[in-house]
């Protein structure tokens, strides 16, 4: 049985709507993302093929899943042999990991001394296009697609119809499943240590599994799930996760992810850090790999990293010549809620317009530069300069936001213009709504005109203008 889903209705919509048009789909994500999952689904659902490509370790293993372990055959006949039989006997065939498939298979003959995993990939192409039927294929990475297949990636990725990149689980998922996961284990958390989880894990269900599994005592507060977390990124599940994925990238590529870790994330500052790298391929290929996404603002490239559950191991791990972040600034330059939010609003290069939850619109025009205020005059969350002028923020993560933002937030506007920043908006940012006074004191602030109350439902407006992922 495949355990219960939390949401990923985007996914099914699109992958259902694939398969029964017999599309050859590909699903790609980081590791524990959910691909499985997924794979699983609808494998029950149309009681279909599901192989796990990392256990086919030779030819004949493809056939005895089909139940034909007859006469030897080479690779070659083993790839055709599987594909007409499980196109007969199954509706839907799903290939989970199936670049280890390519690798495997090209060590044997006639594939091996012939271009290995390429001609494998090359051969698997012809294949597909014969095939009929809906096939669903994952992989971890597009980069190991490309190492494995060489040249006859490009071509191999055409023959996918559709392409969909599984993201993690937004804030509000990522609670329910945390929610499910406490009440399975008769573990007490409060609201705050869950929402602490769910910004930690990055909304990762593999991550957030692992922190559950990681909770001592029964009664959890946000204090011992930072304990868990920094336990498990020390010397658990976290740690050996991360050493084995350092392990799979060049030094040049593992330097520049720890540089950017550490705060520099602009192309000049990591270039000054990075001397003797050549840091375009170390870039371009940390970008394939899906661990950072390139940002262009104001014509200067910004990189950030993609697992904010690894970006937080990176931070406080030593590196030479990097002094390592304390855990708690790591926490707040990487994993916290501000943080993912001032990404998604970096992203903004066109004019897009939300509605904050009165239905009051606002223009957010092109982002020049989004940045955090500590100092003497105070604390701000947010300041966001666009094109047109700024906006300032006061963001909240917790449940219904309470009035003494909005006097926060009014602060927040007076610190703002003795910097000369010209203000045209204010920000409330509450993932989870406001309580009704909250918005009453908003009505009544003497910055009424200017202030907008944002919640979850105006950032999904802004991530889906920006084909971003669902925060
Ligand atoms: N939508 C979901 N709802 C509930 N649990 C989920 C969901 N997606 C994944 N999980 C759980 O998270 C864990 C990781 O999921 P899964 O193995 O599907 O990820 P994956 O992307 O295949 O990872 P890997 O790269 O390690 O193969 C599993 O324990 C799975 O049960
Ligand atoms: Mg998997």
């Amino acid at each position: 049985m495949v355990e219960i889903i939390i949401d990923r209705e985007r996914e099914i919509n699109m992958i259902e709507s694939g398969i029964r048009v017999g599309l050859k789909i590909l699903l790609k994500g980081l590791r524990g993302v959910g691909k499985t999952t997924l794979l699983k689904y609808f494998v029950e659902k149309y009681n279909g093929l599901y192989v796990n490509c990392q256990k086919i370790l030779r030819p004949e293993h493809l056939l005895e899943i089909i139940g034909n372990e007859g006469n030897y055959v080479d690779a070659y006949e083993a790839l055709e042999k599987f594909f007409e039989i499980a196109c007969n006997k199954y509706y839907l065939i799903a290939l989970d990991e199936f670049t280890d498939l390519l690798v495997r298979l090209g060590n044997f003959k006639p594939y091996r001394g012939t271009g290995g995993t390429s001609a494998v990939a090359s051969h698997l192409r012809a294949i597909l296009e014969e095939v009929k039927k809906p096939i669903i294929f994952s992989t971890t990475s597009i980069k190991t697609l490309y190492d494995v297949a060489g040249e006859y990636s490009k071509p191999l990725a055409r023959s996918f119809d559709m392409i969909i990149h599984v993201h993690p689980l937004s804030m509000e998922d990522a609670l329910k499943l945390i929610d499910k996961l406490c009440s399975e284990k008769g573990i007490k958390c409060t609201y705050d240590a869950k929402l602490r989880i769910a910004e930690m894990s990055g909304g990762n269900p593999a991550y957030i599994k692992a922190i559950i599994n990681g909770l001592r005592g029964e009664k959890i507060d946000i204090n011992s799930v930072n304990e868990t977390v920094n336990a498990l990124l020390r010397e658990g599940y976290f740690n050996l996760l991360f050493q084995g994925i350092e392990r799979e990238i060049s030094i040049s590529e593992l330097e520049v992810l720890y540089i950017i870790s550490r705060g520099y994330t602009r192309y000049s500052e990591i270039e000054k850090r990075g001397r003797g790298i050549n840091i375009n391929q170390a870039l371009s290929l940390l970008i394939q790999r899906g661990f950072i996404t390139k940002i262009k603002i104001n014509r200067e490239s910004h990189y950030v990293i993609n697992d904010k559950t690894m970006a937080l191991w990176l931070a406080t791990e030593p590196y030479p010549g990097l002094e390592a972040l304390s855990f708690e600034t790591a926490r707040i330059m990487h994993a916290a809620f501000e943080s993912l939010v001032r990404e998604l609003f970096m992203q903004i290069q066109k004019t897009i317009e939300v509605k904050d939850i009165t239905g009051k619109k606002l223009l957010i025009y092109p982002v020049k530069k989004v940045y955090r205020y500590r100092g003497k005059l105070g604390e701000i969350d947010a300041i966001i300069v666009t094109k047109q002028g700024t906006i300032v923020c006061e963001i909240y993560f917790g449940e219904k936001c309470p009035p003494e933002k909005i006097q926060q937030l009014e602060r927040n506007v007076a610190i703002a213009e003795k910097m000369g920043e010209s203000i045209y908006a204010a920000a409330l940012i509450s993932y989870f709504g406001f309580q009704n006074e909250t918005i009453e004191r908003a009505k009544q602030s003497p910055a009424m005109q200017i202030i907008y109350l944002l919640d979850k439902n105006s950032l999904w407006q802004i991530s889906k203008a920006i084909g971003y992922r669902l925060l």
